[in-house]
């Protein structure tokens, strides 16, 4: 018998359909035992977002600032799991607090110390360099992250931008004005995700993850987008300055600090509106010269690799 953790984090409910699908292959077999770890905040963040606290939230997410959370149960924690599944969703270009947290947590040391850890994002469509920051994480609890599913929102970056502001600040999953997509990753792409299940299960059977990655490539468990990996790694410099800026002006909901979080609200419009576009004319320029670094960085951020 095969025992296998999910430890998830959701708002809306989106990451943990994602997550049930995953492992549905696992669930249906008789060799398989699969629990479910909620990873829950002492205080939650509210959901639909309220605008001034999903800004304010920017800080502490960025520079991974834990947050207190709940016990998990006893009987969880002395289980061996044979593998984890780490379904987790990003905050500003960085893991969620409450996964953060998590990660960083007694009880990660416990249940995933060298155990084998298959990550799962569902996102709007930036996240690769928290995954290298979920890489350190795992390495920290000696964990082994052996694969990496990512479902994001398959429209253009602006729109998405748009469609799921709104999602957030109304928590309903739905089309803005009749006439903008549907907000987040699709449910077409939520319910394929079940056919990520067969090489996992592979895997798991048999003890061996060396090519689990490269089978799930072949099933488009990740795509890698160079300028939105371009954009990612240009943000994380610039959300640092503002992060390391605002973090000294006072805790959350402080007045002071509010100020701040006004203006890099304010930024993050601009940046958006009028950097990335202006990053994407660059990208083209240079897209040639640059195509063999495109290239290895593709692979690279596509694995489960860590660089040194
Ligand atoms: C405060 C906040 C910041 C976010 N920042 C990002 C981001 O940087 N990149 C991204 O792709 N998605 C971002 N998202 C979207 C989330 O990753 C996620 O898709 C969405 O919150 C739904 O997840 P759920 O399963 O918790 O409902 C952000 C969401 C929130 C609430």
């Amino acid at each position: 018998m095969k025992n296998v953790l999910v430890v998830y984090y959701t708002q809306s409910g989106q990451l943990l359909e994602i997550a049930k699908n995953v492992v549905q292959d696992l669930e249906n077999s008789n060799d398989i035992s699969v629990d479910y770890h909620q990873v829950k905040p002492v205080n939650d963040y509210n959901f639909p977002w309220g605008k001034k606290d999903f800004f304010d939230a920017f800080p502490e997410s960025f520079l991974q600032i834990p947050c207190d959370l709940k016990k998990t149960d006893s009987e969880v924690l002395l289980k061996k799991y044979d593998l984890v599944i780490l379904a987790y969703q990003i905050w500003y270009l960085t893991p969620s607090i409450p996964i953060n947290s998590f990660l960083k947590s007694d009880e990660a040391k416990i249940l995933l110390k060298d155990t084998p850890v298959i990550t799962v994002i569902g996102c709007r469509n930036m996240w690769i360099q928290a995954q290298e920051k979920v890489k350190v994480l795992l390495n920290n609890v000696q964990a082994k992250l052996v694969g990496n599913i990512v479902l994001i929102d398959r429209h253009i970056n602006h729109v998405s931008v748009i469609t799921i502001e709104k999602w957030m600040f109304s928590g309903k999953k739905e089309s803005y004005l009749g006439v903008f997509p549907k907000p987040g990753v699709s449910q077409k792409d939520i319910e394929e995700a079940t056919k990520f299940g067969k090489p996992i299960l592979k895997s798991l059977l048999q003890n061996n993850y060396q090519n689990l990655q490269n089978n799930l490539l072949k099933i488009d468990a990740v795509k890698i987008n160079p300028f939105l990996v371009l954009v990612d790694k240009r943000a994380n410099v610039l959300f640092g300055k503002w992060a390391n800026l605002i973090i000294k002006k006072g805790k959350p909901e402080e007045k002071k600090r509010l100020k701040w979080i006004g203006y890099f609200n304010k930024y993050l419009k601009f940046a958006i509106w009028f950097i990335a576009p202006i990053v994407f004319i660059v990208f083209l320029l240079t897209y040639l010269p640059f195509l063999g670094k495109i290239k290895k960085d593709q692979k690279y951020y596509a694995s489960v690799n860590q660089k040194q």
